[in-house]
């Protein structure tokens, strides 16, 4: 018998799977220039902690979990999405009450959902995003959207997106809305998909997700979130608004924009590509959540977080032809010409590693002649030169490996030089 993947998994080989080491490569160089740091979380949890943060009358929740019972049944879900994750470990980890605040976490892996599959739509799928919880004002939402533009960008994605913003207030604001929606909607149900019938009873909110075509003029038409926000919620979005503008990140408002999962309460956004693709759905999504942490059982702290499907952007670069190189350090092999440069050769090293750079230094000195072969051996692309003279001149000799090409510089031009991945 011949075996086949599951249905809706994919395998990722050799272009596809160089591109997803690349992206995840210049996520994390991006995430970590913004001051977040890595987090891995189990691809399994217990199902309450889904139920509990996505909300138990979510989509994902009602018919999209992998959900088991384990040998001492236990309900486990495979993760539908990594924010509950993050805030569990964040919690349980006591980091919530240690770390001074924001704690900004980055992660990338799989994900789960048994949805349809169809193209960017897959049961088995990659995120990348971050949460950064103990949030203080607009700002933290702001910087949020500014990662996620940068990152795109370096994906040379800047002119094929569409930002979409839009708000969702308090439970209270959204209490009034969803008896809005339940009203308007109560009177149209009959012209609606069954689906729609089922969400109209659990949560109407969840109507303005529906993908169906024939439903999305009853949707179009429907009240929007906007009328029902408080007076300081308004306020609180204009205020988004004027500091995105100023960021020079184009959006649109999107007031029927209302995300699938039920943590979000202020802040909500979707990028999604410009020109229609093979692809339908977000690339990106996220938003700002205020009850979150207190809900899962941690301290009272807002937080705003992302993540992008992986395979969605990757369609989206190939129906772009455009292939994604990652950045890769500059190497670089340091030569002291004597053991009175050793100290200057020592720090040197050290400022050139802090760029990403990788560096190794020649300490066990020798003739130049065999130091340059051992950097040949290394894979090194640069050999650096440092004497008395150019100690006394704060300069070194830099020397391209592979075109042999050798100049004198200072030692702040080379820091220059080599200051960012090359
Ligand atoms: P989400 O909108 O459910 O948000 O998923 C984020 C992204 O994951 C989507 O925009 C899409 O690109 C990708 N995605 C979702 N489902 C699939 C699928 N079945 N196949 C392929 N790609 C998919 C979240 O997951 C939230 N946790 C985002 C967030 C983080 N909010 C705050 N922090």
């Amino acid at each position: 018998m011949a075996y086949q993947r599951v249905k809706g998994t994919h395998d990722l080989i050799k272009k596809d799977a160089k591109t997803v080491d690349c992206i995840r490569q210049i996520f994390s160089n991006i995430a970590t220039t913004y001051c977040y740091q890595s987090h891995y979380v189990p691809v399994i949890e217990y199902s309450e902690l889904f139920t509990r943060s996505v909300g138990k009358d979510s989509d994902i929740v009602r018919k999209e979990m992998y959900t088991f019972n384990d040998k001492a049944n236990r309900s486990i879900t495979l993760r539908p999405e990594f924010t509950a994750g993050i805030i569990r470990s964040l919690i349980e980890n006591k980091l919530v009450v240690t770390e001074p605040t924001p704690i900004k976490s980055y992660y990338f892996g799989t994900a789960y959902r048994y949805e349809r599959p169809q193209t960017g739509r897959y049961r088995e799928f990659y995120q990348g995003g971050v949460e950064c919880v103990g949030t203080s004002g607009v700002y933290s939402d702001v910087e949020m959207l500014n990662l996620v533009i940068d990152f795109l960008s370096s994906l040379a994605l800047h002119d094929e997106i569409h930002l979409k913003l839009n708000y969702l207030g308090s439970e209270e604001t959204r209490n009034k809305y969803r008896d809005a929606l339940r009203t308007y909607f109560g009177k149209r149900i009959a012209f609606m998909c069954p689906d729609c019938h089922e969400r109209l009873e659990l949560n109407p909110l969840r109507i303005l997700d529906c993908k169906i075509e024939e439903d999305q003029k009853i949707i179009a038409e429907a009240p929007k979130i906007t009328e029902f926000l408080t007076d300081s919620e308004k306020m609180e979005f204009a205020a988004i608004e004027e500091a995105v503008k100023k960021s020079g990140i184009s959006y649109e408002v999107d007031s029927g924009l209302v995300r699938g999962l039920d943590y979000y309460s202020g802040l909500v956004f979707e990028v999604h590509p410009l020109k229609a693709t093979v692809t339908q759905g977000a690339i990106v999504g996220g938003g700002h959540y205020h009850n979150l942490v207190a809900e899962l059982g941690g301290p009272d702290l807002e937080g705003c977080g992302f993540s992008f499907g992986v395979e969605r952007l990757m369609i989206l670069l190939n129906e772009l032809s455009i292939s994604v190189e990652a950045p890769s350090p500059a190497k670089i092999y340091v030569m002291p010409l004597g053991e009175v440069a050793y100290s200057s050769a020592t720090l040197l090293a050290s400022e050139l590693r802090k760029s990403g750079n990788i560096v190794e230094v020649n300490y066990a000195g020798g003739k130049l002649a065999s130091a340059f072969k051992k950097a040949e051996r290394l894979g090194m692309q640069w050999g650096v030169i440092i004497g008395d003279d150019e100690i006394k001149n704060a300069t070194v000799q830099l020397k391209n490996l592979s075109t042999q090409e050798q100049v004198t510089i200072s030692q702040v031009d080379l820091i220059a030089q080599f200051g960012g991945f090359n």
